[in-house]
Order: C-alpha cells, then structure tokens, then sequence
C-alpha cells in the first residue's frame, strides 16, 4: 500500500513504493494488452483532471488510465474557464469536489501548486507536473520503461542530457534513479545545469560524446525555450551542433544504448529526427508505458482511500 495519499512527488517516495507501483503497472501492461483493455476497479471512482498548463501525453494518459480503469472523469482547462475571471485555484478546485470528485489530477506553471492543495483538501492529489519542479508520473514511466530494457537499475549508468535547469522530468528523474541505486550524469551546457545540483549525487558534464559513451540508457530533455527569459546559449542551431544527438553519433558507441525523451521533442535540435526514430529509440515505449503507470497510480491511491 502507498504510504501517502497524494503523489506530489518523487521526493517523498520511498524505493519500496516505487517498485509497488512498477510491479502494479506490469500488471496493467497485461490488462492492456488484452483485447477488452478496460477492468471495473475504480467504477464509482469520479477524477477531475486539472490542466492550468498546456499537455499531450499526461492530459491524455490519464483521461485513458482513468476510462481503463472504469472511473468517471471530468476534464478542465484553464483557458475558458472561470480562472479567467479572477477564481483562485483553491476555489476552483472546491467548487470541483463540490460536484462528488473523489481525486484531483493536477498540471500547473507554479511550483508547489499540488502540495499548497494537499494541505487545504481532503481528494487525493496526483502532480501532473508542477511548473519546472516535479513530474513524479513521468519518472515513474522512465522507471519501468528503463527496467524493461536495464532490468534492475542498481549500478546502471543513466545519463540525463539537456535543459536540466527548467526541467521538471530531470528532478523526478533523478530522485527516483538514486533511490533505485543508479549512477546518474547530467550533461549539457553550463548555463542549463542548476548550481549545486552535485549535491544529489549526480556527476555533471558538458561533452555529450563522451557521456554516451559512459551511460547505459540518455534520457534527452527538451529545449524549454517558453521557460527561459534570458539567453542561456547563443542559438538553437549552436545548442544542436554542441549537444544535439544524431543516429550517428549512437551508431558509433562501443555498445548499444537505450535513447529516452519524454516528449514533446524539439526534432533537430536535441534529437535529429533519425535518432528519435531510430532503434535504440524507446520514446514511443515510453508513452505507451505511461497509461499503465498512471493505471497503477491511480489504483493505489484509490484502493489506499476505500
Ligand atoms: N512528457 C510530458 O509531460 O508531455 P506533455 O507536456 O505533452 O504532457
């Protein structure tokens, strides 16, 4: 059982739970693998899914985890609602569970967002993503994406290379990596790799042939450009010559290795189009993982509630 209701993020996650969750999504994988995909574990169940930012795979992920498992979802944006007359976020989410929602699965641009709600709720809460902090349910999908193909991650070697400074997914990433006893590298340029960030006990790089050389599986972020008010580098064609990464470049390793995005890529800038779509590319694999995930989640808080 998960220790808390809510999963605001990776943080606060013990290994024990991680692996809960892993081993619960296998088993979803299964269902959904099936021909009739759906089972009636959360029937009676009503989610509300939050979007104060704008999302593909999470918003959609979820909406399917959710109809997989049965419940009744509501969906919410931002942009046309009431928000856009003044309505705080407490108020709007109030005003939510007034209508019967028992779990609030949410996205926001501001830091903290989920664990503010956490505090003045009762539903359970699921970070969708909040701001540039936490994306616990993307690490989770890394996660099992990653024993697929790695199996136990102890000692394995997981490079993360990018726009670390702006990412959510990196936090995630590297607390749950640690907690699974990988060795994590962060490369990129020096302007995008936060200050003190060795203090998780990553190792940081700025030379991504030698970094490819060294990991076992590169989880490639996106160039958050809507996140950045200054210039971090020159441009976005210096960005690709210095850190993009080619099918070349991977053909080229003394081994195979396993290439990540969480998406939405930036084609031609971190990644060629050849490598995303490229054999030693899991990023498909990934989404896909995702519902299962998010299945899991899901099911463990709801059980964890009734
Ligand atoms: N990976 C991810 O969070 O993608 P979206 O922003 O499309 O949800």
């Amino acid at each position: 059982m998960l220790k808390s209701p809510h999963l605001l993020g990776i943080k606060d996650l013990d290994e024990e739970s991680i692996q809960l969750i892993v081993k619960t999504a296998r088993e979803f994988k299964e269902v959904l693998n099936r021909p009739i995909k759906k089972v009636p574990s959360l029937r009676d169940v009503t989610i509300a899914n939050i979007f104060f930012e704008n999302s593909t795979r999470t918003r959609l992920s979820f909406e399917l985890a959710e109809k997989r498992l049965s419940a009744d979802t509501i969906n919410f944006s931002a942009s046309g609602s009431s928000v856009k007359k003044g309505e705080t976020l407490l108020d709007t989410v109030n005003n939510i569970l007034a209508m019967k929602v028992d779990m609030i699965v949410m996205r926001h641009a501001s830091p903290g967002a989920p664990h503010y709600l956490a505090k003045h709720i009762k539903a359970n809460i699921v970070n969708a993503g909040d701001g540039t902090h936490e994306h616990p349910t993307q690490a989770l999908l890394d996660t099992f994406s990653l024993q697929e193909k790695l199996g136990d991650l102890a000692g394995k070697k997981i490079a993360i290379i990018g726009d670390i400074l702006h990412s959510r997914v990196a936090l995630s990433n590297i607390y749950a990596l640690k907690k699974q006893g990988a060795e994590v590298r962060l490369c990129g340029p020096s302007t995008l790799i936060p200050k003190h960030i060795q203090s998780l006990d990553v190792e940081v790089s700025h030379d991504v042939k030698s970094t490819l050389a060294w990991c076992d599986a590169a989880n490639v972020l996106r160039i958050q450009l809507e996140r950045q008010q200054i210039k971090y580098f020159p441009s976005l064609r210096e960005y690709s010559q210095f850190f993009g990464i080619n099918r070349a470049m991977l053909e080229e390793l003394p081994k195979e290795i396993v290439l990540m995005h969480p998406g939405p890529i930036n084609r031609g800038v971190e990644l060629s189009s050849d490598a995303a779509d490229s054999p030693h590319s899991i990023i498909l694999d990934q989404v896909e993982n995702g519902v299962a995930v998010r299945m899991a989640v899901l099911y463990l808080l709801a059980s964890r509630a009734s």
